[in-house]
């Protein structure tokens, strides 16, 4: 690689802000430190499925304390095409010292011996906040709590930097959900897009509210953040023909949980969104309407011929997850 793009995107890391930080609450961003990011991602891009050697030498330790297919492959493989290696532990409470006690603030002293940064999912954002401090190396947010899951939101974000035009102002975006109780993606999402300036009109369920710790940070933006509770399906189509992109933060309760996942289960009709409406929606429009959900998902949450569509966009998530996780590796690591 030519020494001059390398110390461009040495240069775009650096103005991330993020070495040696952890990255709670996409709130705590500013639109400079976003554009860092998506122009460190979109440099990285080229090398996402090669690779490069940027990171030789350093190790990412991941602990998920909750289940997980894409961002635990995701971060992992971001590291792995940087040129660092991996020790990853997908079952701590069973597989780990946590299954003897050891609490997660010794887990983090353990895991700072062992590598250069860390990768945490855990289910309780308390827990997490008391810990952190102990860790001495940057921690990567996977997922705490119902509360945030920044890393998914940057992804997020940078799907519709991709997609929408590099510029958010005057985006649109409906973020739907019969349980924002749980929607740690979606609120991730919805700050990001907030700063950037961009619309938010969360479409839920009164019973189910936001999180009052996210009611916080969304009201610290003073971005243009609207809810709508209790609608029905023809409200929520009457809002997607305001809007530029649908998100779907999907069902958080694992199969342990029967009674909230039926909740959720049962309270879907209103948000059902099939092909043929997202087709009216997006006929004369210059952008037809893009579909977006954090995954997995339940086949009875949206019109699965979507997936074969110009609307769908959740599986390009996926696929920019790895350019912008190996933007947030390095930029917490640093070079
Ligand atoms: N979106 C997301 O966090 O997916 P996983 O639970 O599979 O990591």
């Amino acid at each position: 690689m030519a020494k001059s793009y390398l110390m461009d995107i040495g240069e775009r890391l650096e103005a991330t802000g993020l070495k040696n930080k952890n990255l709670e609450f996409l709130s705590d961003l500013t639109v400079e430190q976003f554009m860092a990011l998506f122009e460190s991602a979109a440099m990285l891009e080229p090398f996402s499925r090669t690779g490069l050697t940027l990171m030789q030498g350093r190790n990412l330790c991941s602990l998920f304390f909750q289940p997980s297919t894409r961002t635990r492959f995701s971060t992992e493989v971001a590291m792995q095409r940087l040129g660092g290696t991996v020790v990853t532990e997908s079952s701590p409470a069973q597989n780990s010292s946590a299954a003897k006690g050891e609490s997660l603030a010794d887990h983090l002293i353990t895991a700072s011996c062992y590598s250069n940064v860390i990768a945490l999912r855990h289910p309780d954002y308390d827990v997490v906040r008391e810990a952190l401090s102990y860790a001495r190396v940057p921690v990567i947010s996977c997922g705490w709590g119902n509360e945030t899951h920044p890393t998914q939101g940057l992804l997020d974000l940078y799907t519709a930097y991709r997609t929408c035009g590099q510029s958010f102002e005057g985006l649109h975006v409906c973020l739907a959900s019969p349980d924002l109780s749980r929607g740690r993606a979606a609120h991730s999402f919805a700050q990001g897009l907030a700063r950037l300036g961009a619309q938010v009109t969360y479409f839920g369920l009164s019973s189910l509210p936001i999180p009052e710790i996210v009611k916080q940070k969304l009201n610290s933006l003073s971005g243009n953040v609207q809810v709508i509770n209790d609608g029905s399906h023809q409200d929520f189509l009457d809002l997607l023909s305001q809007c530029d992109l649908c998100y779907f933060p999907g069902c958080c309760v694992p199969k342990d949980n029967p009674a909230a996942r039926d909740d959720f289960l049962r309270s879907i009709k209103p948000f059902y969104l099939t092909l043929d409406e997202c087709k009216k929606l997006s006929s004369g429009r210059q952008r037809p309407l893009g579909v977006m959900h954090a995954l997995p998902r339940n086949s009875c949450e949206f019109d699965l011929a979507i997936d074969h569509s110009e609307h769908e966009l959740y599986f390009k998530q996926m696929a920019y997850s790895v350019p912008i996780r190996m933007a947030i590796i390095a930029a917490q690591i640093g070079l």
